[in-house]
């Protein structure tokens, strides 16, 4: 949710900052891309240029890489204050044009400030609430903070809300200060000059080493070095880490779009998902064991996976958990306790409403189990226990591959409770096996059948048991990229007031495995037939009731989700190809939700 990068070339570096923070921006754009811009500071002068659209397309209107300089910030923006226009684009400036900041997260206190600056006469030039930010350093830099880094420090102290910034002023044509306060911010040490970034993608192939500041620090960036501050301006010694070269590569390696790619992965995706300590495994599951209550918190994918994690949960290792969405949990906590294990489950780590959550958790006493996939992330930080997904950047703003390592995590941890990982790592081994061979033969019949439906503008999901999620999940996909109402719940519920809007020729997609929820599920499906829905069924068994059958392999029960959510990746994937939407950007939506 928006991307922030700095770069800062090294004495004797010969290197445009501002190029380097073009394609810096292009690794980011995942994070937002309603606009972009980029500020260079060269011989005392500070140049802006930003525009409305991709980074691509704000390049080829505004040049941004070829702005001069060894110093450059660069933004990417999702917009959440004021709407989607050049003036609302990122870097923001002082009046003077001589301060320029690039921002990340949300200012809660900013229309306050805004006033209290109008009433001193600045007149604002955009409708967000960064734009205080400059202003209020400029008026630092006036009145008694000369040095940039001072003047930050003393903005950050009147700022509320969650956010990480980075400055440059033309007065210090070198350095660039960045600060963080709950939203991420990293540093890229490479071998001719240093980063900022919100994430490790953003100079991932030209650092080596990188470290994170804590929350209130603040981070120079100068040409002869780089230095750490705690908020009373006293330096800190910062520990700097390799960065992790398994999660520098994103490309599309021929794949018209980063969503078909990752889909066609999974099956890696499931064997690397299996590379987990054994020992933190079985700390895991000992504490889930042990707990009173387990409480998973998630939001989107991260919170369907969760549902099917419950499942699985309760029926190998008979152990109840519930699921509470993110966003909710604040308002659902008065049982959280010192007895409670909290599982927070975010592909990003970053996810506000899933941080907000586990803190006020750890505050109540309980115990947090982070799994994530992003390897520096606050979620990181925040967790007692971490477990890594281990799958690789997700580029594609739809969460897929992500899903079915989650999926992992969860079927492993549930055996683990019982002493039957071994068993847990066959049945995945055996299931990316049979998942490779099931994308390919697929993918052509998904696409034909995307053809077929392009034109729909609504469908319904039915499934049953813990493959209720799983129909809950491929309506997610249909909805976000390909932009058709898509609705996915138990099928049992069809008939208790969603089966009055199926009409003729609505699709409707029954995830009917071969288990226990089999027959039932048929039975809806025969109900929705009979008011004329489109029957798409997902399965390994056969129907008469099916008017297209996407035929899956059988696998053991608990492990059909991981077989059935590939193939409505895919069917949304290719509607979305075929009704002329960009799989991989999605309109109104950022990979990471940064903001509440
Ligand atoms: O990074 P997280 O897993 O916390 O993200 C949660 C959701 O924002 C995310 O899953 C979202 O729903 C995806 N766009 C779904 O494809």
């Amino acid at each position: 949710m928006c991307g922030i990068i700095g770069f800062c070339g090294m004495e004797g570096s010969t290197e445009r900052a501002a190029a380097r923070v073009l394609e810096g921006l292009r690794r980011l754009e995942y994070r937002g891309y309603d606009s972009a811009g980029v500020a260079a500071v060269c011989d005392g002068a500070l140049v802006v240029r930003k525009d409305v659209g991709h980074i691509d397309e704000v390049d080829a209107l505004q040049h941004l890489g070829a702005l001069v300089g060894d110093i450059a910030i660069g933004h990417t923006r999702w917009a959440t204050h004021g709407g989607v226009t050049q003036a609302n684009a990122h870097p923001h400036t002082d009046a003077s044009g001589r301060v320029a900041v690039v921002h990340n997260g949300i200012i809660e206190n900013y229309l306050p400030l805004r006033a209290e600056l109008e009433s001193q006469g600045v007149v604002f030039a955009s409708e967000t609430d960064t734009e205080v930010i400059p202003h209020l350093i400029s008026a630092q830099l006036h009145n008694g903070h000369p040095a940039l880094e001072d003047a930050v420090r003393a903005v950050c102290a009147r700022l509320e809300g969650s956010y990480a910034f980075v400055a440059v002023s033309a007065d210090e044509p070198d350095r660039m200060v960045g600060v963080r306060q709950g939203n991420p911010l990293v540093v890229g040490f490479g071998e001719d000059g240093a980063y900022l970034g919100s994430d490790v993608l953003a100079f991932a192939s030209k650092a080596r080493t990188m470290a994170t500041p804590d929350n209130g620090e603040v981070v120079v960036l100068a040409r002869s070095g780089v230095r750490f501050m705690d908020g009373e301006g006293r330096e800190v010694e910062k520990e700097r880490r390799p960065v992790d070269v398994g999660w520098t590569e994103t490309d599309r390696n021929g794949y018209p779009h980063f969503m078909l790619k990752e889909i066609l992965e999974q099956p890696e995706a499931l064997l690397h998902t299996l590379e987990q300590d054994d020992a933190l495994l079985m700390d895991v599951a000992v504490e889930i064991l042990r707990a009173r209550q387990v409480v998973f918190t998630a939001c989107g994918t991260s919170r369907h996976a969760a549902l099917i994690g419950r499942y699985l949960f309760s029926h190998v290792a008979k152990k109840f958990s519930d699921v509470v969405m993110a966003s909710e949990f604040g308002y659902f906590s008065d049982s959280i306790d010192r007895h409670t294990v909290v599982i927070a489950v975010s592909q990003s780590g970053e996810t506000a409403d899933v941080l907000d959550g586990v803190r006020l958790a750890k505050e109540a006493g309980a115990h947090i189990v982070g799994i994530v996939n992003r390897p520096s992330c606050l979620l990181v930080d925040e967790s007692d226990h971490v477990i890594r997904l281990n799958c690789g950047p997700e580029v594609g703003v739809a969460a897929t591959k992500t899903f079915v390592s989650q999926l992992s995590v969860f079927y492993q941890l549930a055996f683990a409770m019982v002493n039957r990982l071994g068993e847990a790592r066959c049945d995945l081994q055996e299931g990316a096996h049979r998942l490779d061979i099931l994308l390919h033969s697929l993918n052509g019949s998904l696409q034909e059948l995307a053809w077929e439906l392009r034109e729909k503008e609504h469908a319904y999901y039915i499934g049953r048991g813990i493959n209720f999620a799983t129909a809950m999940e491929g309506a997610l996909k249909m909805k976000e990229i390909s932009y058709v109402h898509a609705e996915g719940m138990p099928a049992g519920e069809l008939k208790h007031g969603t089966l009055a809007l199926i009409e003729e020729g609505m699709p409707v997609v029954a995830i009917c495995p071969g288990d226990e929820t089999h027959e039932a599920t048929v039975g809806n499906a025969i109900e929705a037939k009979a008011r004329g829905g489109r029957i798409i069924g997902v399965s390994d068994v056969e129907s008469e009731v099916y008017d297209d059958w996407l035929r899956i392999s059988r696998v053991p029960p608990l492990l059909y989700p991981v077989m059935l959510v590939p193939p409505l990746q895919l069917l949304a994937y290719h509607m979305a190809v075929e009704r002329g939407c960009d799989p991989d950007r999605p309109r109104n939506l950022a990979k990471s939700v940064t903001v509440r």
